[in-house]
């Protein structure tokens, strides 16, 4: 038997067949987002998307801080949607979920350009384990393009460092018609004990220095929208 890959959409369906109650957190959660926030400037009433959302709280969490304005987070995997929509049916109906691949050339035709912000926590990572990388990621990220209102910014949580990420993310290997200028940040992960238990964690937030080798760390690549 062959195990689907994370680049594959049967991996992510069968990861959250199991998972009824479960939620979870890849790379930190709100208090690990929240300071990448304050530094691009991000107002309470902004509107966001969030990408390849899973079962994270991430936009739970946001909401309980005061973005009260349009959270609409989606998922190609349509359990796990769901799933979500019914956690926040009635007591954060402002967060709307629907079941949409952000590879797909038709996504930017069902959005209109109205988000000041667009997080993603992982999918781009998952999207580059796939097959057809190059056309998929320029196609998700012309889709991000045009959903983001003008000055927007996608905010990219990700394993890979800038070597890896930033010829996709700046168009030289995608699409140079969606273009970003992308600032790239680095932070350290928590050590294995206080993921697993919890503890003193305190978030060290390091701007990208070329030629610099960054061991158990995370990048976050600012992208403002540009054109
Ligand atoms: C690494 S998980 C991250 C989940 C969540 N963002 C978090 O931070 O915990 C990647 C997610 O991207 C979703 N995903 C992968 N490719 C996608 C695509 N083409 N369109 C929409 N979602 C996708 C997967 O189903 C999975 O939920």
């Amino acid at each position: 038997m062959t195990i689907p890959s994370y680049g594959e959409k049967a991996y992510w369906e069968q990861r959250y067949k199991g998972a009824d109650a479960d939620t979870f957190e890849w790379y930190g959660d709100w208090s690990t987002v929240k300071p990448f926030l304050k530094r691009i400037g991000g107002k309470k009433d902004m509107n966001v998307l969030h990408i390849g959302c899973g079962n994270s709280t991430l936009a739970e969490e946001m909401h309980e801080d005061g973005y009260r304005n349009n959270q609409f987070c989606v998922d190609f995997v349509e359990s796990v949607m769901k799933k979500m929509q019914k956690r926040s049916v009635e007591s954060r109906p402002e967060i709307k979920y629907d079941t949409m691949d952000i590879t797909d050339s038709a996504f930017k035709s069902h959005i209109d350009s109205s988000f000041q912000l667009v997080i993603d926590k992982g999918c781009l990572d998952t999207v580059v384990c796939g097959t057809d990388v190059n056309e998929n990621v320029s196609t998700m990220l012309s889709n991000v393009w045009s959903c983001l209102a003008v000055n927007g910014t996608l905010l990219v949580f990700s394993y890979g460092p800038p070597e890896e990420r930033l010829a996709l993310l700046d168009g030289q290997a995608t699409n140079k018609e969606h273009l970003f200028n992308v600032k790239v940040m680095v932070f350290k992960k928590p050590s294995l004990k206080v993921a697993l238990e919890g503890g003193d964690y305190e978030l060290s937030i390091q701007n990208y220095e070329e030629g610099q080798h960054y061991e158990n760390s995370y990048f976050v690549y600012i992208c403002r929208k540009l054109g």
